[in-house]
């Protein structure tokens, strides 16, 4: 019913013990059975749900060995996966560990992850590089570049890139620009769009119509656009979800994902629940339409992305 499949589901949450959110209490232990066994439900939740778009990577610990089960059995072509390269899991599922993940854009990083990732085929449709940066020189690096296009010709696979920070849309438009012999390399940006950081309204429409994908990722901001009392700054945009909510009879959450779907041509808008329950209620935004009043009353929350990036850097991994 409705718009399940703009909805993926992103596995940040449910591959290891620790991720970015606003969770005030560190758990201290953890039982590698049941969280294996949480997450292979957390998978079969999201497909009886209607969901069939699972985004994935080597950096979120065990998610693409899990995914990788759960599918040899699920046996379903309609299921696409996205996954990345470029970071790799370090913390060893410990939840006190101060270091999660390595990155290195090289090109011996992404044919070794690829040696792993490649498993996932067929189902595998979407390769993209881990939060592209202009630091690590990858867009312009014609090692990695040309193994990338290699990887396309050989296996049909849209080749993207996800982007953080504050100078997300400029690498994403650097990204826009690249080509190997002539020809445009990406075909898929996994940006960070939600009420408080909308950089990407400006040239999202452009380039869905280029027919290049957008997949939406922190459609929540990683919780703080949820009403909470952390961020006393933002108890007016908190206070008008809570309304919205209440009029659309759905949670906040449900609110914050469709407006990223009714504001901007995504081709996927991603839901990181971690439990069950967060997940049902994520997908209620499949349900309903904001009304334009709505989605116009929203986009006057934007922040500058100044401030939104300087907030993200200061969340901790709980
Ligand atoms: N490429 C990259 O660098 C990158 C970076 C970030 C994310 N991603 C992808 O995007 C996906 C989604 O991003 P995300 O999960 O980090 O960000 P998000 O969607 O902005 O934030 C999810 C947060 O919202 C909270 N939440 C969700 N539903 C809720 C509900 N019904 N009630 C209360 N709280 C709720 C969760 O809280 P709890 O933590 O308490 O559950 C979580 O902290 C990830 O899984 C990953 O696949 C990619």
């Amino acid at each position: 019913m409705g718009d399940k499949n703009r909805i993926g589901f992103g596995m940040a949450a449910i591959g290891r013990p620790l991720y970015i959110n606003l969770k005030q209490k560190p758990s201290t232990s953890f039982d590698m059975g049941a969280f294996r066994q949480k997450g292979t439900t957390m998978l079969e939740k999201a497909y009886a749900l209607g969901i069939r778009y699972f985004d994935t990577a080597p950096g979120y610990g065990m998610a693409e060995a899990l995914l990788l089960d759960w599918l040899s059995a699920k046996e379903d072509a309609n299921v696409e996966v996205a996954t990345k390269w470029g970071y790799t899991y370090v913390a060893d599922f410990d939840p006190n560990a101060t270091r999660h993940e390595v990155k290195e854009h090289s090109v011996s990083k992404l044919n070794e992850q690829w040696e792993v990732s490649k498993a996932i085929l067929p189902h595998l449709t979407t390769y993209q590089i881990h939060s592209a940066t202009f630091e690590t020189g990858v867009l312009n690096n014609k090692d990695v570049l040309s193994r990338l296009a290699e990887l396309k010709e050989e296996y049909g696979l849209h080749i993207g890139l996800s982007t953080t920070g504050a100078n997300h849309i400029e690498v994403l438009k650097k990204g826009l620009e690249v080509a190997v012999e002539g020809k445009g390399l990406f075909d898929a940006f996994q940006v960070t769009y939600n009420i408080f950081d909308q950089s990407l309204a400006n040239v999202g429409t452009d380039i869905a119509a280029q027919g290049k994908r957008l997949i939406i990722k922190e459609a929540m901001a990683n919780g703080r656009i949820l009403p909470n009392k952390a961020y006393p700054h933002y108890s007016k945009a908190h206070d008008y979800l809570i309304q919205l909510a209440e009029q659309y009879e759905v949670g906040p959450d449900a609110i914050a994902l469709r407006f990223c779907m009714d504001s901007i041509p995504a081709f996927k808008v991603l839901s990181g629940a971690a439990t069950e329950r967060h997940l049902i209620e994520n997908l209620k935004a499949a349900s309903f339409k904001l009304e334009e009043e709505a989605i116009e009353r929203l986009k006057a929350y934007a922040v500058p992305p100044g401030q939104y990036w300087t907030e993200r850097k200061q969340l901790q991994w709980n």
